[in-house]
């Protein structure tokens, strides 16, 4: 009778052990005591984006998380991939910068229905906000009316024409709604102010170029390059060069972001305004991923604090920027 009662009891306390392990996380690295964290990132096209990737592998490793990293190349359907297979190998929790905006419902409820959590960074997505659990990230708005206020504010005093010509991010990129929302919000309220074209350079330098010398081409009039990050704007500085004008003089330049080359050119005088995009999101990332794991609520919406540039504050920071 003992032996048999011990048995039960060796057998129920086995259960457990199994119920508990399962139960403290469903995830590949929980046996462990690890978290594991997939993450899928846009991709390399950006200096900003190259310091986002150091941030969070940095971040992740200082943090203890296991961190299986995924480079999306700027295709959605890499992304899409890259999710199913951490939903695959049961991670603990999915991080990513969605490329684009649309078209992400089905991996994120495939997600849901295997319990794993999801944390959006950087970039937001449109669909239903119960499918995440918190979005960690730069209010892009806001970027592109920093934007425009400073232009506002630079031609208060002239009723002339000012002809603009708007290089935006990847199509159907947050970002690139966003910052170009913004920004025609704000100087909408000035009739002088014209944007005269607006064309995709894809948020790489390369596109930035090409595109700015077809606009070179085609606009013999152009005041003001709106740029929706600092790479378009700098191989966009390439091709008014090689037209034979002046960045920064004959036509002023905004960009967005203030990584190292961009506050360079800014500090030289060869862009004029730069708003600040933080790509310093690691840290931040992995507490968040750490609460969520445990269970612990996170605000839904986390916004980056940021600041603008103007050529004496990039001189000033230059020596000490990170990226
Ligand atoms: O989503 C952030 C944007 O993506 C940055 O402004 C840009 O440089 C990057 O490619």
């Amino acid at each position: 009778m003992l032996k048999k009662l011990l048995a039960a009891v060796a057998g129920a306390s086995l259960a457990l052990t199994t119920l508990t392990a399962c139960g403290s996380g469903s995830g590949s690295g929980s046996g462990s005591g690890t978290i594991t964290l997939g993450f899928s990132q846009v991709g390399a096209e950006s200096g900003w984006r190259t310091a986002n990737t150091k941030s969070i592998q940095e971040a992740a490793k200082a943090a203890g998380i296991d961190l299986k990293f995924s480079d999306a190349q700027q295709k959605q359907e890499n992304q899409i991939a890259a999710i199913r297979s951490f939903i695959k190998q049961r991670v603990d929790v999915i991080a990513f910068s969605p490329v684009v905006v649309t078209g992400w419902d089905a991996v994120l409820k495939e997600a849901k229905a295997a319990g794993i959590p999801v944390v959006l960074t950087d970039r937001a997505v449109d669909s239903d906000p119960s499918l995440y659990v918190t979005f960690l990230g730069s209010d892009f708005v806001e970027e592109g009316r920093k934007a425009g206020q400073w232009l506002v504010d630079q031609y208060k005093d002239t009723r002339e024409p000012v002809n603009i010509v708007q290089l935006e991010g990847t199509v159907g990129a947050a970002p690139a709604i966003d910052r170009k929302k913004g920004f025609e919000e704000v100087i909408k309220a000035n009739p002088n102010m014209k944007v005269i074209a607006s064309q995709s350079g894809d948020f790489t330098r390369a596109k930035g170029k090409e595109v700015m010398q077809a606009l070179l081409k085609a606009h013999k009039d152009i005041d003001v390059l709106y740029a929706h990050n600092d790479d378009m704007g700098l191989g966009a500085i390439q091709a008014i060069e090689e037209a034979g004008l002046k960045p920064g003089q004959d036509i002023k330049i905004i960009t967005v972001d203030a990584v190292r080359d961009g506050m360079q050119a800014l500090a030289d005088g060869r862009i004029n305004f730069i708003v600040e995009c933080n790509p310093l999101l690691g840290d931040q990332l992995m507490d968040i991923v750490k609460k969520v794991h445990a269970g612990e609520k996170v605000d839904r919406r986390i916004v980056t604090v940021e600041t603008v540039f103007d050529q004496a504050k990039a001189r000033e920071v230059l020596p000490t920027r990170k990226y």
